[in-house]
């Protein structure tokens, strides 16, 4: 439960509500927006302040600009996407401080909104700073936190502007509280995690909490090669981190400890799709190294195939293989719930195409098998920058029972850490 006050717990009618939003939406090369997903999240609380009559000044973040004269990162784009998602028109102030916005605020109706240019244009911002934070805040009576992404950062809209406006929770924030906290406390069992992307170091916290809750922890991209690593396995030129072999033998030990205790399966992939570069149009192959890889967990049944092969120096594994997919595929069919954080392979050629590439399989498995498209259906909460980008980019991002807009704000909060956007609000 979120213990700080919402939307719901204050007078808001008539007022001039500053909403800090995250509007960091991924952008193709020509600035065009090509996953809407966090606009669309954010659209019911917009929806409850305009029925409060309220005057709505939002502000977010885009990218990390070095500074204003990054114009590919302007918010303007975001500005014309809201009114179609929207249906009605949406003022955009060039700056998000200054006599100028402070005087497009002054002139706001009651149910007008204005988007203010991209926050980090400014250093201060980042910086935390109070002086900007009162820029920030002028004209304005109550900050409205609803830019759940952007949580786990102390900037100043989401830690120095507390200390001068009243802040209060959003929407979105209140229900991306209450969704992650449920998973961690109280899932449906068995509960199943799954847990790509590139860097172990990144998700060592993410991985050693779901050895602790989960009934099944299963690994894949960039991550599980160091895994393999660790266990002896050649894995050619893939992406590892050798510096972290000794992390995974760490969490291994974890994973075998807890194995000992009960019923509990740590799995790495078995298997993998090979190829020589990470391109659409590339030769690929097959290679399955065999049963070791698996954490030698005790009872854990073993694979009958007994074809062995080995990556090539030159080759680098880019996606899960068929048995791999298979076992999590089959695995889920016994799972009450599913969180799902990282890509199984490399989804990033095609996906902003919105197209099948050769490496992508094992994480559409993975989204088909949680959809229910094998027979069973578990409860899905899925979180993580590429894993959202990906569902996005094959249009399901509403099909889940919870696709969180944040990625490390998600998993900080997942893993226990107070984020510093939330500490700041008032308590309910
Ligand atoms: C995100 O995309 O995770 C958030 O918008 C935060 O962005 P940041 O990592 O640049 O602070």
């Amino acid at each position: 439960m979120l213990n700080k006050k919402t939307v719901n717990d204050i007078e808001l009618k008539g007022k001039t509500v500053l909403v800090r939003t995250d509007y960091n939406v991924p952008l193709d090369k020509k600035g065009r927006i090509v996953g809407d997903f966090r606009m669309k999240s954010c659209l019911p609380n917009l929806r409850y302040l305009l029925k409060q009559n309220c005057k709505i000044v939002i502000c977010s973040h885009m990218g990390r600009p070095k500074d204003s004269a990054d114009k590919h990162l302007s918010l303007k784009p975001v500005a014309k996407h809201l009114e179609g998602l929207l249906g009605q028109e949406i003022a955009f102030a060039d700056d998000c401080i200054g006599e100028a916005r402070d005087k497009q605020i002054k002139a706001m109706k009651p149910g007008e909104i204005l988007l203010l240019e991209n926050l980090r244009y400014y250093p201060e911002e980042t910086a935390n700073d109070a002086v900007f934070a009162k820029k920030l805040a002028n004209n304005c009576d109550i900050l409205v936190q609803n830019g759940f992404g952007v949580l786990h950062r102390k900037h100043a809209s989401t830690d120095a502007i507390t200390r001068i406006l009243p802040a209060v929770a959003g929407l979105l924030v209140e229900k991306e509280i209450k969704t992650i906290k449920d998973i961690v406390n109280n899932p449906k069992r068995p509960l199943m995690a799954i847990v790509g992307g590139a860097k172990i170091s990144d998700k060592m916290h993410v991985l050693e909490l779901f050895i602790d809750i989960a009934d099944v922890v299963a690994i894949g991209g960039a991550m599980s090669n160091t895994f393999l690593l660790a266990q002896g396995v050649k894995i050619g030129d893939s992406l590892a981190e050798p510096n972290d072999i000794e992390l995974a033998r760490k969490i291994l030990d974890k994973a075998r400890a807890k194995a000992k205790k009960g019923s509990f399966v740590f799995y790495i992939p078995q298997d993998g799709v090979v190829a020589k570069k990470a391109a659409s149009n590339t030769k690929t192959r097959i290679v399955d190294w065999g049963t070791h890889a698996i954490a030698e967990i005790e009872d854990y049944p073993k694979h009958p195939n007994p074809v062995r092969s080995l990556v090539a120096e030159d080759e680098m594994i880019l996606d899960i293989g068929p048995f791999s997919g298979a076992f999590i595929a089959g695995s889920m069919q016994l799972a009450g719930s599913v969180f799902w954080n990282g890509a199984l392979g490399v989804t990033e050629i095609e996906a902003l195409q919105n197209a099948t590439g050769p490496f992508s399989h094992g994480t559409e498995l993975v989204f088909e098998a949680i959809l229910g498209q094998f027979g069973h259906r578990p409860y899905s909460l899925i979180g993580g920058g590429d894993t959202v980008g990906f569902v996005e980019s094959k249009g399901l991002a509403d099909q889940f029972d919870h696709v969180s807009t944040g990625g490390g704000a998600s998993l900080e909060l997942l893993v226990g850490k107070k984020l510093p956007g939330i500490e700041a609000l008032q308590d309910k």
